[in-house]
């Protein structure tokens, strides 16, 4: 491979750097570009333009592959607890035995928010989405928890951030169906805590269950980073702005919180019983996607990397079977996911475009058998993909390069007219 690629515009030549990856990804550097030539690159919707250099997650979308940190996916599901993940995305490594401990405690300890922000839950509405609520609250962390500057603040923001945000997430569950909130308990795990502050209500006792525990560990992991998808864009491009953590965080919520993107998990689930109450006629809804007539896509295929398969939608395939199993849960609504993914699957215009389920296909069949209301959904999406919004907004802070996100842009409007008076214009 050279290491600068040409470019010749109107018969004059420029010479590019060319930047190659650790996995041998190739990049044109175009950062001169328009200074050597006063040109621009036009890359609607950047499919095609790598925004920034990271080393926290890799994904080759032909073979399939998802790494966090060179740490194959399926090995992390497998094996490491949520926890684990977080310190592995935000500071680069596994924690030994007493970091895991010590982020552990410092997970716990900072999970209560400030009594105050209970009466910020008090003003909303009941019938507020739980994701407006969050990403409402996670921003309002910027007015009780000051800005951060020195990496020792910056760090114990971090830690603020990843230990309120399951409280956070559980109240305003709690708010949406009028029910007390439950505080954390420092006797309990990270994810024990989001359970117990999710489903206990004080008139009686509630055990977290092991099945319950392990498969949100699971989804939470798979969900933890995905390199530039649309929120940790938006992250990093509200961080690179000079703001603060909570508030580029919040952005980051508000944009997974699209059908396009997070929101297509609750999306799936809305499609799969409108196809059940339709008789489960797969091939009017395979018809409807394939129609010149209708917007209708089906939720939870496709994906703007993976072109072969999402080795997300792969193990939660096969942990939806386990996990209902397990529970004693049978729900028709996993049968017409499999269903449909098999008819789709066979059909031309599928395979001519390369579309295969994503992970959301089947994480909100798991979420629903684990009792968690359709609604929060993308909140849990959000949990999980906090971990790699942090480290983000991290790596991106600390790198001397950074400058503002702000790309340009093609002007198609009307060229320079003269101003015409209220008298003057026509109708
Ligand atoms: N159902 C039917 N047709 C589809 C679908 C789908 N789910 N997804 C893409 N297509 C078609 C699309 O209409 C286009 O066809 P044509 O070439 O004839 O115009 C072709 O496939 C290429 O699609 P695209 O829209 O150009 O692809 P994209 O990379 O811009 O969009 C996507 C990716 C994920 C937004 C899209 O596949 C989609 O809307 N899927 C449904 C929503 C969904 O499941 N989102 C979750 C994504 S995974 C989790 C996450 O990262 O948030």
């Amino acid at each position: 491979m050279t290491n600068e690629a040409k470019l010749i515009l109107d018969g004059n030549e420029t010479e590019l750097p060319v930047t190659v990856g650790s996995e041998g990804e190739v990049g044109i550097d175009i950062s001169k570009l328009r200074s050597q030539t006063g040109a621009i690159t036009l890359d609607p919707s950047f499919a095609n333009t790598g925004a920034c250099e990271s080393a926290i997650t890799f994904i080759d979308g032909e073979k399939g592959i998802l790494r966090y940190r060179g740490y194959d996916i399926a090995d992390l599901a497998e094996h490491a607890s949520f926890p684990e993940v977080c310190h592995l995305l935000i500071y680069g490594r596994l924690p030994t035995r007493p970091e895991r401990e010590g982020f552990r405690t410092r997970l716990t300890r900072h999970s209560l928010v400030h009594e105050d922000m209970k009466l910020l839950f008090e003003g909303l509405p009941h019938s507020a989405h739980p994701m407006v609520i969050l990403s409402a609250m996670v921003s309002s962390l910027s007015a009780y928890y000051p800005e951060d500057d020195t990496p020792e603040e910056i760090d114990l923001n971090i830690i603020r951030l990843l230990a309120k945000a399951k409280t956070l997430a559980a109240f305003s569950y709690k708010k949406s169906i009028g029910q007390p909130f439950i505080y954390p308990r420092n006797d309990q795990s990270y994810l024990q805590n989001f359970l117990l502050m999710m489903f206990t209500v004080p008139s009686e006792p509630y055990e977290v269950n092991p099945v319950v525990q392990r498969a949100l560990n699971k989804l939470l992991i798979l969900h933890a980073d995905h390199e530039q998808n649309c929120s940790t864009t938006t992250v990093r491009t509200v961080g690179s702005s000079g703001a603060n953590l909570y508030a580029s965080i919040s952005a980051g919520i508000s944009a997974l919180w699209g059908r396009l993107h997070g929101g297509a998990n609750q999306a799936v689930i809305e499609m799969l019983e409108v196809i059940r109450q339709d008789g489960s006629n797969y091939k009017k809804y395979i018809d409807l996607t394939k129609s010149k007539d209708s917007d209708f896509k089906l939720m939870g295929f496709g994906h703007r990397v993976y072109k072969n398969f999402d080795p997300r939608a792969l193990i939660l395939k096969e942990a939806a079977d386990e996990v209902l199993e397990n529970l004693g849960v049978d729900d028709p609504l996993l049968d017409i996911a499999k269903q449909l993914e098999e008819v789709a699957l066979a059909d031309d215009y599928f395979i001519e475009r390369n579309l295969y389920p994503n992970v959301d296909f089947y994480s909100g069949v798991l979420y629903r058998a684990m009792g968690i209301p359709t609604e929060m959904f993308t909140v849990m999406f959000a949990l999980g993909r906090l971990p790699g919004w942090i480290a983000h907004w991290l790596e991106q802070r600390n790198d001397p390069g950074t400058r503002i996100s702000r790309p340009r842009q093609i002007y198609t409007g009307e060229t320079a007219r003269p101003w015409v008076s209220l008298d003057d214009r026509p109708g």
